[in-house]
């Protein structure tokens, strides 16, 4: 089987969030299965010197009025997976990041970026773009991919079966109705049926909309969507397609989050041996300018700094786990307000509270490892990918009951076999009780080591997960 992928960003290429851990994983997983992916995303500044070329350059012409591309396929050097990337200089080789400049602000031509993608897509899954692979699959990402439906549409030819996955629904690519001529739309396309949302492009309703069968990443999450408070204002097309609309849970990359082999971490550990990690939190304490506190809890937060995540409950907790006598390592960047309150904390509370205002890959693993605990108290949570790392690494996660926090942790008070602390309610009286079980938890060590260990021993392999989409998408093959 051949699948297309069509995303906007890949571990370890590009990343800003999650759906760079899925993208980069998933095919690697399904070609274990014998599965043909090939991940086809833009050619962003720099990355052509970062993967190997393995083939001339296609030329693709005039893919939409005066934007001129080309394909290159690729190679990545770590793990093998076979990209194609679409390079268009005037449009990708910039600096900033894949979507916002060096300010934080959208790219002003973000609807033609990624217009080009999805028109590249759709000419690779049907018009033999490349001569010799037409995918039977094309498996298209967010808002960004979610065009690619929508040109497949257009086109006459045979038509490859189409999944478009949710990642997250609160970005959904909305433009005015005057970028339509210059993504060589038609006008027909502008309707409720179609791609038209309150009366503006929405690339995200283009991918819903075209696509034949649709899934998000965690089951909750799928039922979330089709509610008027968790569907944003997308519910009633959510809920229409219910019986094409599937939740598939997220998996863990084994390899790149693996306590026993980790590069970036102080000491190798694993559930036969947990030694490792006690030298992970020191090492973790006195990198980030923490006293240096074997029997303080330690809380961790690695997190993008937006609405959604819950930063602003993070912050309400701090003087909660100080008070208890535990600290709080925050890694993250974003929103400036929520920036500034977090370099605040930390300057506040030196020794008891340690701020790192940045992306930083290495450190999120050392944070898994030497943290005791990961708060993740998200409003909304597609499926979350941290609480899954943090369970591999023994490191408890505290979550708020939703999306895929509720489906991936088990509250040690609710059921035997628990693996973390769940909390209802997005408020911060809800995180702290929530805290204090925690902390209460913590100083129980027999009770606390059980809830590493069975979190330490779910299997959240990306293997399983492959199995579950090759399934999909032969059912998707032949329903069309
Ligand atoms: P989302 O995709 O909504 O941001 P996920 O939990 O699915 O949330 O994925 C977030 C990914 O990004 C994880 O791999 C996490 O470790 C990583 N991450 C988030 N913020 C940072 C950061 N500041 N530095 C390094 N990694 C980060
Ligand atoms: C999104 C979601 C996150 C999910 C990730 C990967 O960024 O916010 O919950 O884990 O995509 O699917």
């Amino acid at each position: 089987m051949r699948v297309l992928f069509v995303t906007s960003e890949a571990h370890p290429l590009v990343k800003t969030g999650g759906l760079a851990d899925v993208a980069g994983a998933l095919p690697l997983a399904l070609g274990r299965l014998g599965v043909d992916a090939r991940i086809l995303m833009p050619a962003y500044a720099g990355l052509l010197d970062r993967v190997e070329v393995t083939g001339p350059a296609l030329n693709l012409g005039d893919v939409l009025p005066n934007v001129r591309a080309r394909l290159i396929p690729a190679r990545d050097p770590e793990g093998s997976r076979s990209l194609l990337l679409v390079d268009c200089p005037a449009l990708f080789e910039r600096p900033g990041g894949p979507y916002l400049d060096e300010h934080g602000h959208d790219w002003p031509d973000n609807f033609l970026r990624f217009g080009l993608l999805g028109r590249v897509g759709a000419m690779v899954g049907a018009q033999g773009a490349l001569p010799d692979w037409t995918p039977d699959v094309v498996h298209a990402s967010d808002w960004q991919a979610g065009l690619t439906p929508a040109y497949l549409r257009l086109l006459g030819a045979r038509r490859p079966a189409t999944v478009f996955t949710v990642h997250n629904l609160h970005y959904q690519g909305i433009f005015g109705r005057e970028v339509l001529p210059m993504l060589g739309l038609p006008d027909s396309m502008f309707s409720i049926e179609g791609l038209e949302f309150y009366g503006h492009v929405s690339y995200l309703k283009a991918g819903l909309y075209y696509s034949r069968f649709l899934t998000t990443v965690s089951p909750t999450y799928a039922r979330e969507i089709q509610t008027q408070m968790g569907g944003e204002g997308l519910h009633g097309l959510l809920s229409n397609r219910a019986p094409t609309l599937q939740g598939i849970l997220n998996g863990v990359d084994m390899d790149d989050w693996n306590p026993a082999s980790d590069p970036h971490i102080a000491a190798p550990f694993s559930a036969e041996d947990l030694s490792g990690k006690a030298v992970c939190k020191a090492a973790l304490q006195r990198e980030m300018g923490l006293a240096e506190r074997p029997d303080a809890p330690l809380f961790g937060v690695v997190s993008r700094f937006v609405e959604q995540k819950g930063i602003d409950l993070a912050l309400s907790v701090i003087s909660t786990i100080v008070d208890s006598g535990g600290q709080i390592v925050i890694l993250g960047s974003g929103d400036p307000g929520l920036e500034w309150h977090v370099r605040g904390a930390a300057g506040a509370l030196p020794g008891s509270v340690a701020a790192h205002i940045g992306y930083d890959e290495g450190l999120s693993h050392r944070i898994q490892a030497g943290c005791d605990a990961l708060l993740v108290p998200s409003r909304f949570e597609p499926c979350g990918l941290t609480q899954l790392y943090a369970m591999r690494y023994g490191t408890v996660p505290v979550v708020r009951r939703t999306g895929g926090l509720a489906d991936t942790v088990t509250d040690v008070d609710e059921a035997r076999g628990g693996t973390g602390l769940v909390f209802d309610h997005p408020d911060p009286g809800d995180l702290i009780q929530a805290v204090h079980r925690a902390v209460a938890l913590y100083q129980d060590s027999e009770a606390w080591r059980a809830t590493m260990l069975t979190g330490m021993g779910l299997d959240h392999s990306w293997d399983r997960v492959a199995r579950e989409y090759l399934g999909l998408y032969g059912e998707v093959i032949h329903a069309d």
